[in-house]
């Protein structure tokens, strides 16, 4: 695997790979790799001959106290584990080789409506920072396909729409959530947790779990919804949403029949998300 650190000499290696006709994946993500950014590698590697993993903990889409200088950096891993899955190509930029202008000057792209609410609402100007980096790094790898994890489910929601209104010719494909054992999905922000908060963590899946074979049994969603954010309290989250949409994030009517139920929860000092998909009757 080669690791790239200049814009100039990724842009000239994957020219060559493109003139020889090989298509090219790209799997951006932030670093401290796990599991589930794998499954994201090893998905790539089955539909394209050069794979790409960026590597960039993008300051644009972190607010103002959020966790920008906490987030793990842990280079060496990272690049063993991209190794041992077949990467290619690792692209790990500096901030001042993505923002040479610093973020104030940093022309933004914004994706409306699905973008907005669940962790767009929280989370102010986060889509716009992650629709930004996103369509620099296409804009530089220019692949033929890209993946995303269904773990960050409004994220790849977004991608797609930003790649379709953008007519950009690039296929995105969705990764289902790679979990712990005990149903936890993966993330590196678990890792803010004591070994308590870590036992507790799976509560959020096993919820979500409950709430998905009630509402197939047919109950009012208002009243699982509600029974829910209880049931998260009562475990010690403190609930940031906890909302049943359609699978394009829209709302949910009488005649939609697949749907996903969405939450995220703060536990001790991590902010969780995770989301199951509902088969309504
Ligand atoms: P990061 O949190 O590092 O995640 C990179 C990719 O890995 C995302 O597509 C995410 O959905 C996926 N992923 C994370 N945990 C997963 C799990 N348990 N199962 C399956 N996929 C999982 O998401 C980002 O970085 C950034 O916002 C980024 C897209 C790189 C832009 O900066």
């Amino acid at each position: 695997m080669r690791t790239l650190r200049d814009i100039n000499d990724l842009r000239s290696i994957l020219r060559e790979h493109r003139l020889g006709g090989q298509r090219i994946a790209l799997v951006p993500t932030m670093g401290n790799l796990h599991k589930g950014h794998l499954a994201l590698v090893s998905r790539a590697r089955q539909h394209a001959d050069i794979v790409v993993a960026s590597l960039f903990v993008n300051p644009m889409q972190f607010g103002p106290g959020e966790d920008l200088d906490a987030y793990p950096r842990t280079f060496e891993a990272d690049h063993a584990q991209l190794t041992d899955v077949g990467c290619d190509i690792l692209f790990a930029p500096t901030v001042s080789a993505l923002y040479p202008n610093g973020l104030s000057a940093q022309t933004t792209v914004h994706v409306p409506e699905v973008g907005e609410g669940l962790c767009g609402g929280s989370r102010p100007g986060h889509f716009d920072g992650v629709s930004t980096v996103v369509s620099m790094l296409f804009n530089l790898v220019q692949p033929d396909i890209a993946c995303f994890g269904e773990k960050d489910y409004q994220q790849l929601a977004v991608i797609r729409k930003l790649v379709s209104d953008l007519h950009m010719p690039i296929e995105i494909i969705g990764v289902p959530i790679v979990r712990a054992e005990d149903g936890l999905a993966l993330s590196s922000r678990n890792g803010y947790l004591n070994k308590q908060e870590r036992a507790t963590a799976p509560a959020l899946y096993r919820t979500l779990c409950t709430l998905r074979d009630a509402l197939e049994r047919g109950e009012c969603a208002k009243q699982v919804l509600q029974r829910g954010k209880t049931t998260l309290y009562d475990a010690g989250f403190t609930p940031d949403y906890l909302e049943l949409r359609d699978t394009t994030l829209g709302p949910v009517t009488s005649a939609t029949r697949q749907a996903v139920i969405l939450a995220a929860a703060k536990l001790g000092p991590a902010r969780l998300i995770d989301n199951l998909s509902v088969q309504l009757p």
